[in-house]
């Protein structure tokens, strides 16, 4: 049998726990220590796995054998500690965002490459079944030229959830508002559905909470292969609504509302053309109610039981899951995790792209 893989968590927050249940429920990984700068948090997760906690990153890498190395700390910690685990030889897994600023995502990438390490990100939702569907979908090129994608994030954060830690909504260690830190997840699948984005015009303000960086947020998009998009994202929605992404093309529609796909429309199953104006109204009425139908009903429960567009706790483990099982077929393969670091930068850039857009009134271009 092969030894499972030892993994130890740095900071135990929100999501640290998400990490450890990830890893409890992992026939292949085994959770061996956690560190907080908080030894009470640190105590705490440590005690609900038994496994040892550590007060500061250089003490566990100095007592642990460690294969992996998961950093959930505040996001402008990411850089200066991944870097530390892969100088320790270790592999990483970091969440969202990579970091926060380009210069901190090349120093991870030098890094990297030097040590020989595998780097992976958090981006749990590419492991949707709705999300890897609609992507296989645009590699057959199922929905013929694409025109538009648009990413819609109204998601409600109270002010106590800004206060709850001294880093949330700063620009030296959250990196942003809305953008950096909630609607990061819809961006990258925008991109990774729609392609790179070339030029980037936006607006940001902060109208509804006391915090440094943006609570709301319009960008509009031209991506690399022509199409055109826009992201519209605010934590001031309240009570907190629907996360839509829509991609439209000249042979095919495609929507996911929070995690699940409620519209599919592909010419190519069409059993008769569609007239000139575009399919019959109730044909569209019907077609996506069968899909929508279920979307709804899971969407309204989740509300009900509180979903991440109103409560950052309201997180399940089975998206990092998937993601650390992918890092662990990388380690055991010597391949590519699915979101590795070359991957990971393209959200934060496009994200970076629409401050500077919005701080300058002016278009941005992407190299
Ligand atoms: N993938 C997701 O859906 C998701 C959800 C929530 C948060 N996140 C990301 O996870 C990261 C943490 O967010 P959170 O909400 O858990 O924050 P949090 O404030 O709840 O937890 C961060 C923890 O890190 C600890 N910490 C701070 N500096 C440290 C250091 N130098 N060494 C060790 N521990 C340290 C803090 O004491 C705290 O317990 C952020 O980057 C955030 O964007 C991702």
């Amino acid at each position: 049998m092969t030894e499972k893989l030892r993994f130890g968590i740095v900071g135990c927050g929100v999501i640290g726990p998400i990490h450890a249940q990830a890893i409890a429920s992992l026939p292949d990984a085994q959770l061996v220590a956690v560190t907080d700068i908080n030894p009470e948090k640190a105590q705490r997760l440590a005690d609900e796995y038994a496994v040892k906690p550590y007060t500061t990153l250089a003490e566990m890498l100095a007592g642990e054998q460690l294969d992996v190395v998961n950093i959930c700390t505040p996001s402008g910690r990411h850089g200066e500690q991944v870097c530390q685990v892969m100088r320790s030889g270790r592999h990483v897994i970091v969440e969202k965002p990579m970091e926060i600023s380009h210069a901190a995502i090349e120093q991870m990438l030098r890094v990297q490459q030097e040590s020989g390490v595998k780097l992976a990100v958090i981006s749990q939702h590419r492991f949707d079944p709705a999300s890897l569907q609609v992507h296989d979908l645009v590699e057959e090129q199922a929905f013929g030229r694409l025109v538009l994608g648009n990413a819609i994030v109204p998601w409600w954060r109270s002010q106590a959830y800004y206060d709850s830690g001294a880093w949330r909504g700063t620009w030296q260690l959250d990196g942003g508002g809305v953008l950096m830190n909630q609607s990061i997840h819809s961006i990258d699948l925008l991109q990774w559905f729609m392609g790179p984005v070339r030029s980037i015009y936006a607006y940001t303000d902060t109208l509804a909470h006391h915090m440094e960086t943006e609570d709301v947020a319009v960008a509009v998009l031209r991506f690399e292969n022509g199409a055109l998009g826009t992201i519209a994202a605010t934590t001031s929605a309240y009570p907190g609504v629907t996360t839509r992404i829509e991609i439209f093309g000249a042979k095919g529609s495609a929507v996911i509302e929070d995690d699940n796909l409620s519209y599919l429309h592909l010419a190519r199953e069409d059993a008769q053309e569609i007239g000139a104006y575009g399919i019959a109204h109730e044909r569209i009425e019907t077609r996506s109610a069968s899909f929508a139908e279920g979307s709804y009903k899971k969407s309204k429960k989740a509300a009900a039981a509180g979903s991440t567009a109103q409560n950052p706790a309201a997180l399940s483990f089975r998206g990092h899951a998937l993601q650390i099982a992918d890092m662990i077929r990388a380690i055991r393969e010597d391949g590519t995790p699915v979101v590795d670091g070359q991957a990971a930068r393209r959200p934060v850039e496009i994200i970076l792209g629409i401050y500077e857009s919005a701080r300058t009134h002016k278009e941005v271009t992407l190299p």
